[in-house]
């Protein structure tokens, strides 16, 4: 009988159930009934963030579920994030304020700084004249402040390479949850990996299907020869392998769809298990981040020149 890995425990004691609804991409007018669509399949956590903006509509459906008795507020776990513009550490109380009122809420499971980026206040958009130079251990108290006020039950980061992680765990007072971060078959993460599990810090796995919707990004993750291959001898997708991966290597996924039939597939990795001489043909699979950020470099402007830079030479 395989092992259900339902949840992680964070370092609050909190659990993190495993498999959450990603919500990047999901465009307002299908995000809400995707949302609607997961918790009723039996999702219990949802991954959203200002930036992706559908939090509204994401807010009016959850407010719909609990009016209705589909699911209590309690029994949901809902991340959110600070976008790079509200840095500073007076705007952090306040976007947390306004993501909290569009998904009408009044608290948050867990809240992350989006990327290790700074951008100008108020800025729009990904111009290169917007970036500053991020002051994380000044974010990060503002962050602990609302930790300390119950608003966000939970603080983290996104997007932080080995170094930046270590950096801020050396400053902190209250030490990051979790570290949300591209994850899947194609891009392991180990090195990360390795000092998230000696600091206690739960990483977090987005993109955990190489964002095959993202046709910019040339994803083949699903399609690798060792994924198609595990599949066909489980009797299982690749995408199903893919997260199932995941959760046997310790990590929490957090898959986007907006079609029902794919929400329930991605769902169905409890029950079955991927035996040992078949993971370790994952350790075969060649590796490369698809997510580089190259919208946060830049030549003169900014605080990272390259991406290399940004990602302290992990790429
Ligand atoms: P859709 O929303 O139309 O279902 P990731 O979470 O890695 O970013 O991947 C999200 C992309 O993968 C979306 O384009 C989504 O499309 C697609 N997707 C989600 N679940 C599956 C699945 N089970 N099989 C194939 N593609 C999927």
């Amino acid at each position: 009988m395989a092992e259900e890995i339902r949840y992680f425990v964070l370092n609050t004691g909190a659990k993190i159930p495993s498999v959450g609804l990603g919500t990047w991409q999901s465009e307002p007018g299908v995000v809400g009934q995707a949302v609607e669509a997961a918790i009723k399949i039996g999702y219990r956590h949802i991954d959203c963030a200002r930036a992706y903006n559908n939090e509204k509509e994401i807010g009016l459906v959850l407010k719909k579920l609990f009016d209705d008795g589909v699911v209590k507020r309690e029994d949901l776990f809902i991340t959110s994030k600070l976008w790079c513009k509200d840095h500073a550490p007076e705007d952090v109380p306040v976007a947390l304020e306004t993501t909290l009122k569009e998904l009408q809420l009044d608290y948050i499971d867990l809240f992350l700084i989006h990327w290790p980026i700074k951008m100008k206040k108020g800025s729009v958009g990904f111009r290169p004249e917007n970036l500053v130079t991020s002051d994380i251990p000044s974010t990060w108290k503002a962050m602990e402040s609302l930790f300390d006020s119950g608003k966000a039950r939970a603080i983290g980061v996104s997007n932080f390479s080995t170094k930046k992680l270590g950096n801020l765990l050396d400053i902190a007072r209250i030490p990051p949850a979790v570290n949300q971060v591209e994850c899947h078959p194609s891009w392991q993460q180990a090195k990360l990996k390795e000092l998230c599990k000696s600091k206690g810090v739960h990483l977090s796995g987005y993109s955990p299907l190489g964002s095959p919707g993202s046709t910019w990004l040339k994803s083949e993750v699903l399609r690798h020869p060792v994924l198609v291959a595990v599949a066909e001898k489980l009797g299982k997708t690749p995408a199903q392998v893919c997260l199932r991966w995941g959760l046997q290597m310790g990590h929490s996924v957090l898959p986007k769809s907006t079609t029902e039939s794919r929400i329930k597939e991605n769902f169905d990795v409890f029950s079955w298990a991927i035996p040992d001489d078949l993971t370790v043909k994952f350790s075969e699979i060649e590796q490369a981040r698809l997510l580089r950020g190259t919208s946060f470099v830049h030549e003169t402007l900014g605080e990272y020149k390259t991406v290399a830079d940004l990602w302290d030479g992990e790429i």
